[in-house]
């Protein structure tokens, strides 16, 4: 089973990604994670993404590239993988497209989780995420238990720094002019299933299980 998961920022890719491979027991590739453990560690890759991230833009596409080139050579990919917001240009797709075919693999499907622009500054300000184990809330649409702590393991819940108002409007904008692209070359390549995810969290995940039924 080899997905791609698609959707602006907010349109829950990270919540769903963590169903999907929970229930197919594939591994998650988020590039976006891959650069905040980067960050975290205080390497030279974190220190270079950051000053994209922090600035809502995108990091440059040899580098995010180069990243995910490493990690799909890795064994816990041979048998399927879920990336989750790469590609995110024409040019990261068809790094992709050649990558695979190197690797004699193909993308099954690209699942693009569809959100009306308009309602996404609500779920990125209000998204809360555990700074143990990753779980994410939200203060409105998802609330954890008890204010500010982890339902799942009990750690501190935390808010991303891109997650400010100020830096989510730009971020809001650059996805969205490389979006449309991006969609276009996965229609045309027969890739591309979008899922409406404008409703309730596990009503998105059941359209994708129904999608995914007759891969598993
Ligand atoms: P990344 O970490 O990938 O962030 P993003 O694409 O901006 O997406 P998010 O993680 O913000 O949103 P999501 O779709 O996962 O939503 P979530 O499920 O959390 O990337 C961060 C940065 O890294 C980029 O800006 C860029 O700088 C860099 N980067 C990463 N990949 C790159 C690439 N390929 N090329 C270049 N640069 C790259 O949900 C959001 C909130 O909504 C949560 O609170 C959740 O609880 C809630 N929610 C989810 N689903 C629903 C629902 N159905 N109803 C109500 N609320 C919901």
């Amino acid at each position: 089973m080899n997905l791609v998961l698609m959707g602006l920022p907010g349109a829950g890719k990270g919540t769903q990604a963590e169903k999907i491979v929970e229930q197919y027991g594939i591994p998650h590739i988020s590039t976006g994670d891959m650069f905040r453990a980067a960050m975290k560690e205080g390497t030279e890759l974190g220190l270079k993404a950051k000053s994209f991230m922090d600035k809502g833009e995108l990091v440059p596409d040899e580098v995010t590239i180069g990243i995910v080139r490493e990690r799909l050579a890795k064994d816990d990919c041979q048998n399927g993988f879920l990336l989750d917001g790469f590609p995110r240009t024409v040019l990261q797709a068809e790094a992709l497209e050649a990558l695979l075919s190197e690797l004699n693999k193909k993308i099954d499907f690209v699942i693009n989780i569809s959100v009306d622009k308009s309602i996404l500054m609500e779920r990125l300000t209000g998204r809360r995420i555990c700074k143990e184990c990753g779980a994410t809330y939200h203060l409105v649409f998802n609330p954890p238990a008890k204010e500010g702590i982890c339902d799942r393991c009990g750690g501190e819940l935390y808010q991303r720094a891109d997650d400010h108002a100020e830096t989510v409007k730009n971020r809001l904008d650059v996805n969205i002019k490389q979006q449309e692209p991006l969609l276009t070359f996965y229609e045309t390549k027969g890739y591309l299933r979008t899922i409406n995810g404008q409703q309730d969290i596990n009503k998105v995940f059941a359209d994708i299980q129904d999608l995914l039924r007759g891969l598993a």
